[in-house]
């Protein structure tokens, strides 16, 4: 069968092999007194909260299930245009909030909105591995720029003006990052908007942890700078929803008829059980349970960041959001007499039953040295992921 050059160009997903490798040795584990701990996952250990819960259960029960708008329910659309006011102080219309099936399916509409076949989209290095093949499967090509811990893992003007070619259409940013947890400064990123739409560019922007910002001086949405911008944003992290397959995008207003055409194609809507559900997401309660987890959260990183240092698994930049540590393994992989951050994850899957990502999928540049940790598990786990990281390099 011959498939196309689209489909080949699209690079396996690394860290799937290592999560089955884990989950085999976990079955072997389990009834021992040291049984597998997952920080390889990056989804919140968190599920919806009750109300969540209980209106989509009402949705299905009042058979409220069938095709809604290609844009979303009105009425969510309005509570996530409220949501931008209330949380980041930010006027975004109802109108230009699109909503997807997931962040992933936003990127998608993004991408195949505006690449053309050869536009080359600038990304940092490193940075989630799904992003770059969004840009390919529109046939454009990520252009990934190494970063470094100055930088937070971030881009900055002056490279994106230093890289900025012929055939680049663009920036494609997230922030904060998967797999650093580290944003962009406000300040920072209104030039990097400058230098793009000075030369006529794009800038996208994936949100989808802005919910999970733990510093006031990071935690804005890039909305406030300019209309010009696109948004991705997700009920997968914040919301705890990942397996509902929700988010949504916010777009230039000239640009919401062209993707509700691309969406009513590629997808008819978002799930409408998921989308009845949300509604209930901005529930006074909701928000409140949010807030506790985002704390908890918080109450991880604080706690893990710094007993990771300790062990000498450095941590160049404290994340100000999301759930992950990307640290350097270079003196922790010597010590267990393996080089580079891939052994180094198979070692600890093997001696410490730790199941981590190496950082291989996240880019190329300096990627063989760091692993990334999510800390999206409970205090008593990062506890124990500790202690046996102590026995075993400590
Ligand atoms: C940076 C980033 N963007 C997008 C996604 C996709 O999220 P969703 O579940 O909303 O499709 C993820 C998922 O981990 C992510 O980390």
């Amino acid at each position: 069968m011959k498939f196309s050059t689209r489909a080949e160009k699209i690079e396996p997903f690394y860290v799937m092999e290592v999560a089955k490798a884990a989950q085999a040795l976990a079955r072997d584990v389990a009834g021992t007194n040291s049984p597998m701990i997952f920080l390889n996952i990056g989804e919140p250990d968190f599920t919806a909260p009750p109300l969540v819960q209980e209106a989509a259960d009402r949705a299905v029960r009042a058979g409220i299930t069938q095709y809604t708008n290609a844009l979303g329910l009105e009425a969510l659309r309005e509570k996530i245009s409220q949501w931008y006011r209330d949380r980041f102080g930010v006027n975004v219309p109802a109108q230009r909030v699109v909503v997807t099936a997931g962040a992933s399916a936003a990127l998608q509409l993004a991408c195949l909105a505006l690449i053309e076949r050869g536009d080359e989209i600038l990304m940092p290095d490193p940075s989630y591995p799904c992003n770059r093949h969004f840009v390919s499967a529109a046939e454009g090509t990520a252009v990934l720029i190494p970063t470094t811990a100055q930088e937070r893992y971030q881009l900055s003007a002056a490279k994106v003006e230093a890289a900025w070619g012929e055939r680049t259409r663009g920036v494609l940013l997230a922030s904060p990052s998967n797999p650093t947890g580290t944003s962009i400064a406000p300040d920072e990123l209104r030039s990097i908007h400058k230098v793009v739409k000075e030369r006529g560019g794009i800038t996208i922007i994936d949100e989808i942890y802005l919910g999970l910002s733990y510093d006031e001086a990071f935690g804005q949405s890039a909305l406030a700078i300019d209309d010009d911008i696109i948004s991705i944003n997700s009920f997968s992290k914040y919301f705890n929803m990942t397996g509902w397959r929700l988010g949504w995008m916010v777009v230039p207003e000239a640009m919401v008829p062209v993707v509700e055409r691309l969406a009513q194609n590629l997808f008819i809507c978002a799930s409408t059980i998921s989308q009845h559900a949300a509604l209930a997401c901005f529930e006074p309660d909701s928000i409140n349970e949010y807030e506790q987890r985002r704390a908890q959260f918080k109450a991880r990183r604080d706690y893990f960041i710094p007993a990771l240092n300790e062990l000498g698994l450095n941590v160049p930049v404290m994340p100000d959001g999301a759930f992950y540590a990307w640290a350097d393994c270079t003196q922790a992989a010597q010590r267990l007499g393996v080089d580079g951050s891939w052994d180094f994850a198979f070692e600890l899957m093997k001696r410490a039953h730790l199941a981590i990502t190496p950082g291989r999928d996240f880019g190329i540049a300096d990627t063989g040295r760091f692993v990334r940790f999510s800390t999206a598990n409970s205090m008593a786990q990062l506890q124990e992921a500790v202690a046996r990281l102590k026995q075993l390099i400590g």
